[in-house]
Order: C-alpha cells, then structure tokens, then sequence
C-alpha cells in the first residue's frame, strides 16, 4: 500500500511512520511527501530519507487551497500511485475537489479526543477548559473540520502544572504510536476500499 503524506510543519509523525515502517510494524511505503510551504521540516526529514516530495504552488489564501492547486494536489498523488493520504499537520483545508479525487481515502491527526476541542491548539483548548484528560483522534476525513468517522484516539492525563508545551508534547508522543496503529488496521481490513461516506 502506498501512502502519500502532507504536511506543513516539523513532520515527528511522518517520522514516526518512517519509523514503523522500517521497524516492520507498518505494512506499507510512503511514495511521496507534499507541503504548502516550501520550509517545512517534514520535506527535510523526507529528503534525508530519499522520499520525493511535491511543494504546492503559492495560492492566494492562507487556510485553504483554491481549487486548481488542490487538483494539482490529486494529480501528484495519482502521479505516485497514492492509495492513502495521510494528513500529518497540514495546516489547510481540503475542499471539495481533493475529496472528490480521492474519495474515503484520506486519513488525518487531531491532537484532542474528538469531538471535544476542534480547530487550532486543541490542546489549550483542553488545558483552557479544565479538562483532566484529553489525547489524540485519527479519523476520515469529510468536507466539514475535525469531523470524519473515527478510527482510533488515545488518552493523554493532563498533570498539575502542565503548561501547553508540556500537554503538546506528552500528545504528540501518544500520536506517534497512534498513527502507525491506525494506518496499520486501515491497511489489514482494506478499510480504504469502502469507507463510510
Ligand atoms: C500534530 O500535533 C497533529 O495533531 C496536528 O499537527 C501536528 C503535526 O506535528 N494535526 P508534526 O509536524 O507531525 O510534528
């Protein structure tokens, strides 16, 4: 199975799902790397690892894609034979076309125990809140934020004295196991071939 994975930042769970799939506990090859933004560290981590990578062209917004960049988006993927796309921070929102080229195939990351605290820094959101617990949330990903069918969270305590960087990084820890999970049972129940829509 051939995972193609976007990302806009540091890229530790593309890492971490470098790292499972060379451990043997991932079935699966990354065939491409794609970024909005051409200094993200995940298209460094993935030149290191010799992974091609795609930077999309500059648009007019910020939070989303306009619709021809998000079909040049579908044409990279289909170029490398992509048959799952895995979101790993990729801080834009995929619209309609996107979706519709690759249908019930597109995986994402959120760092709280969906449905609590959707949207940006979920984790001060929770630590905001009062929250004792929170985690991370792998789901589908359907044309609403933060909203797909769920496919697997972790739990994550938040401790006296956690201060956001602290709660991130104890999240991300949990992501990193998380995700390869994830990908894994997806792959094992072909769950990518008829997916809830
Ligand atoms: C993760 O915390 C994930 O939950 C969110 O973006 C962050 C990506 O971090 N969607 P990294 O680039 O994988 O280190």
């Amino acid at each position: 199975v051939s995972l193609g994975v976007l990302g806009s930042g540091r890229g530790s769970n593309f890492a971490a799902i470098l790292a499972s799939i060379a451990s043997g506990r991932l079935a699966a090859s990354i065939s491409v790397v794609i970024s909005d933004r051409e200094d993200a560290g995940i298209l460094e981590l993935a030149r290191e690892a010799k992974i091609p990578t795609v930077v999309l062209r500059k648009g007019r917004f910020r939070t989303w894609l306009e619709p021809e960049i998000e079909e040049e988006l579908a044409q990279s993927l289909r170029q490398f034979r992509v048959d799952l796309v895995v979101l790993a921070g990729f801080l834009r929102v995929l619209k309609g076309p996107f979706l519709a080229a690759y249908p019930g195939r597109v995986l994402n990351i959120h760092p709280s125990l969906l449905p609590a605290f959707k949207g940006k820094e979920a984790w001060k959101q929770a630590l905001a809140a009062g929250a004792v617990e929170t985690g991370c949330t792998v789901h589908w990903v359907d044309l609403e934020v933060d909203s797909g069918p769920i496919l697997g969270q972790k739990k994550v305590p938040i401790l006296h004295g956690d201060t956001p960087e602290s709660l991130h990084a104890r999240i991300q820890e949990a992501e990193h196991l998380l995700y390869s999970e994830v990908i894994q049972r997806v792959i094992e129940r072909k769950l990518w071939q008829g997916i809830p829509s």
